[in-house]
C-alpha cells in the first residue's frame, strides 16, 4: 500500500492498493469523525461492481447511507444530475459534517465532488475512484465540475477530497479500452515530468495492456502518478502555473475529444494530443528526433494512436474556444525532452504554423 500527502488548501492521503475498497468505511470514518449520513454517487456501469461493497464497509462503521446512481456517461455530466445528488442530500436532512464518497470514474468524482462543494457551501468528499485515468488525475487535486452544452468541464470548483481511497483491483474490471485510456495520462505523466517512471514504462513495454494484471507493477505506477499530481498540485492548486503542465497533449486532445462528440475517449484523444505536439516540436528542431521516436514507440507500444487527422485550422479553431485560453493566448505545454516541460505562450497564428510544420514531418 502506498500513502501519498497531498498539501493544498486541504491536507489529505491518497491510498493506493489492492483491495482497499473492502476497507474504505474505517478510511472514511478516520476523516469524517462526526458524520452521521454518508451519500455513495455511482453510475450505472460502476454501481453493479462496488456498490454494495462500499455500503456494507460504510455500514459496518456506523454511516446511515444513502445512495445516488445516475446513467453512466459524459451526458450525464449535467446540473440535473447534480440537482438530484442536492435533493437527496437535503431530503435526508445532511448536515455540515455529512459525508459524500464519489465510487467511479472521472465523471462521477467530478459531479459529486462538486455536490458536494456546493452542498450547504461545501461539505467533506472522499474519492473512490475505480478506472485508471481517475485514479491518475482526475481523483486528485480538487478539480469538481459538470459540462455546459457550449463545453466541456464549464462550472465548477476547485474543492479538495478528504481522502483518495485507490483500490488497484478495480483496473481488472475495466475494459481493455478503459485501460488503454487512463494509460495516456500515465505517459503524460512519464513525458513531463518523471524520468523513472519512462524508465518503468518502457522496461514494461512489450507487455503492454497485459501490466494490470501485475498488481506490484500497478500499485508502483499508479503511485507514481499520484506522486507527480500531488507534487504539482502542491505548488499550483489554483492552476494559475505549473499546474498546467498537466495539460500535455490536453490542448488539440480536448478539440479531437470535442468534435467526436465525446465518442472518443478523453485519453485516447489526448495520446492523439500528444502525439501531435512530438511532430510539433521535432519539426521545431527543439525537440531531438531520437526523443521523438522514442515516445511514439512508447504511446504505440501501449496501445494508442499518436495521429490524428484534425487540420491545423480546426485545431487552433477549437483551442481559442476552450476554458484553458486565458486572454487571447494559449498556453501550449511543450515536452522537450523526457521528463521535462515547458509552458509557452503563442497566439493562435503562432500555434496554427507550429502545428502546420509538425504535420510536414509525416
Ligand atoms: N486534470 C488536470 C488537473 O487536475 O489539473
Amino acid at each position: 500500500m502506498i500513502r501519498t500527502t497531498v498539501s493544498a488548501s486541504r491536507e489529505y492521503e491518497v491510498i493506493t492498493g489492492a483491495g482497499l475498497i473492502n476497507e474504505c468505511g474505517k478510511i472514511m470514518r478516520d476523516v469524517a469523525k462526526d458524520a452521521i449520513k454518508l451519500l455513495i454517487v455511482s453510475e450505472t456501469n460502476v454501481a453493479p461492481l462496488y456498490l454494495d461493497k462500499v455500503k456494507a464497509s460504510a455500514k459496518a462503521e456506523g454511516f446511515e447511507v444513502y445512495e445516488y446512481v445516475f446513467e453512466a456517461g459524459e451526458v450525464s455530466k449535467n446540473i440535473n444530475t447534480v440537482a438530484g445528488m442536492w435533493a437527496v442530500m437535503a431530503k435526508a436532512g445532511f448536515t455540515r459534517t455529512d459525508l459524500v464518497a464519489a465510487l467511479g470514474g472521472g465523471v462521477t468524482g467530478d459531479m459529486a465532488g462538486f455536490a458536494a462543494a456546493s452542498f450547504l457551501r461545501g461539505i467533506a468528499v472522499v474519492q473512490i475512484p475505480t478506472s485508471l485515468l481517475a485514479m491518475v488525475d482526475a481523483a486528485v487535486g480538487g478539480k469538481t465540475g459538470i459540462d455546459l452544452p457550449e463545453g466541456k468541464n464549464q462550472v465548477g470548483a476547485f474543492w479538495q477530497p478528504s481522502a483518495v481511497i485507490e483500490d488497484t483491483d478495480c483496473l481488472l474490471t475495466l475494459s481493455d479500452e478503459k485501460f488503454i485510456e487512463g494509460m495516456g495520462e500515465v505517459l503524460k505523466y512519464a513525458f513531463i515530468m518523471d524520468v523513472p517512471l519512462y524508465e518503468y514504462l518502457h522496461e514494461n513495454a512489450s507487455r503492454g495492456v497485459a501490466i494490470r494484471e501485475d498488481a506490484w507493477l500497478m500499485e508502483k505506477i499508479v503511485g507514481m502518478c499520484v506522486a507527480d499530481k500531488a507534487d504539482v498540485v502542491a505548488g499550483d492548486e489554483l492552476d494559475n502555473g505549473r499546474r498546467q503542465t498537466l495539460n500535455y497533449g490536453h490542448t488539440v486532445g480536448h478539440v479531437i475529444e470535442r468534435d467526436s462528440e465525446f465518442t472518443k475517449l478523453h485519453g485516447v484523444c489526448v495520446a492523439k494530443g500528444m502525439g501531435i505536439m512530438i511532430d510539433a516540436c521535432e519539426a521545431a528542431g527543439t525537440l531531438a528526433s531520437d526523443e521523438a521516436q522514442k515516445m511514439r514507440e512508447l504511446i504505440t507500444s501501449y496501445g494508442l494512436p499518436v495521429e490524428d487527422d484534425i487540420t491545423p485550422e480546426a485545431a487552433v479553431a477549437g483551442a481559442m474556444n476552450d476554458k484553458k485560453k486565458r486572454g487571447n493566448t494559449l498556453s501550449v505545454i511543450l515536452v522537450n525532452k523526457i521528463g521535462t516541460s515547458e509552458i509557452r505562450k503563442m497566439s493562435a497564428d503562432e500555434f496554427r504554423s507550429f502545428l502546420e510544420e509538425g504535420k510536414k514531418i509525416r
